[in-house]
């Protein structure tokens, strides 16, 4: 398989015979019968209002949802609609480029501000997932208008400063919640350092049961941003360990999951849950995740307001590059990454 032009461009040629390369085993594929149906009440994820977000019910609700499954949606996040139907317009034309063209942005931006890759480590995986991805990284303007692809760069950009707004709010209300008065810089550090926008880009697939668009996986960050587009595919592992819940797509919402760093801080309250994605045999399906991460030298341990009743820490301080590094040399393999800060 050739994958200079990834898996769409591997689609792209309608292959008389399906690649073997992306053929998952059976027990890696999503059953269908495991899927909880959308009438279920306790087990679907919850849309939140956002706009009053001082007001404590508000702030209640998403205490509850990130304790609970520790996924949500966010509806009225101050973020314009027409902000988000751009970005997802130039999501669309960045990988329809000509595969010269992508691959001039992969040759010429350092990977520190961009990288377009496909699959998740292919090195380290058996099965490859059917998705390809270009992620680019919210640094200095000048390292932004430098590198960043010219087809989405303002409406990445633009995207990128209205939710650095909305995510020091909500890290607010989720700080407040574990005792922690404000997002002191030393806080920023710890929890939004670095952030990465993700394009995720899921060809439709002739044989969508065989394949993963990713497998089950825990986020490593402290809170994932996501913007999907109306496709759906999204799941997450229900509570009793055995069962999907779907995250339908909602117009103009942004769904919002807790990340094992703030698993750990929080001592275990906030919970970072599995998901997974599933793809489509008709479309192509997009979704944009901004993963809200620590600065690579921050030290990641419970948070001291936490512990002030005298509880013990679940997890020991760990460096945040050593937990990214550790989760990138393998395969998607569920809850297990936070293992190596226990
Ligand atoms: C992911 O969790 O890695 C992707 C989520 C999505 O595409 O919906
Ligand atoms: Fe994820």
């Amino acid at each position: 398989v050739n994958q200079a032009n990834g898996v769409k461009g591997l689609a792209d040629l309608n292959l008389p015979i399906f690649p073997h390369q992306y053929i998952q085993p059976i027990q890696a594929r999503l059953d269908s019968c495991k899927i909880i149906p959308h009438d279920s009440e306790e087990q679907s994820i919850p849309i939140i209002d956002f706009t009053n977000w001082d007001d404590p019910d508000v702030q209640d609700s998403i205490f509850s949802a990130a304790t609970n499954l520790g996924f949500f949606q966010i509806v009225n996040h101050g973020i314009p609609i027409n902000v988000l139907d751009d970005l997802k317009a130039s999501v669309h034309k960045f990988f329809e480029l000509p595969v010269e063209e992508k691959k001039s942005v992969k040759e010429n931006s350092p990977p520190e501000v961009v990288r377009l890759a496909t699959s998740f480590s292919p090195h380290a995986e058996s099965v490859l997932e059917w998705k390809d991805y270009l992620q680019l990284v919210y640094t200095s303007e000048e390292k932004i208008h430098a590198y960043w692809p010219v087809v989405c760069k303002n409406q990445a950009l633009e995207y990128m400063k209205y939710a650095d707004a909305f995510i020091r709010k909500l890290l607010k209300v989720l700080l407040k919640k574990l005792n922690v008065k404000e997002l002191d810089k030393e806080r920023e550090y710890a929890l939004m350092g670095a952030m990465i926008l993700g394009f995720n880009y899921y060809p439709a697939c002739p044989e969508p049961e065989l394949v993963s668009g990713v497998g089950p996986h825990s986020d490593i960050s402290s809170i994932t941003v996501l913007l999907q587009d109306d496709i759906g595919g999204l799941y997450v592992r229900g509570k009793d360990g055995d069962s999907w819940i779907n995250v339908p797509p909602v117009n103009g919402a942004l769904v919002i999951n807790i990340g094992d760093v703030l698993q750990i801080m929080s001592n275990g309250r906030y919970k970072s849950i599995e998901h997974r994605v599933v793809v489509d045999g008709n479309k192509t399906r997009i979704s944009m995740p901004i993963f809200v991460n620590p600065a690579p030298d921050a030290v990641i341990g419970t948070l001291p307001e936490v512990l002030e009743n005298g509880e013990e820490p679940h997890y020991k301080q760990v460096v945040f590059s050593d937990y990214f590094n550790y989760f990138f040399s393998k395969a998607h393999d569920g809850k297990k990454t936070i293992e190596f800060a226990k």
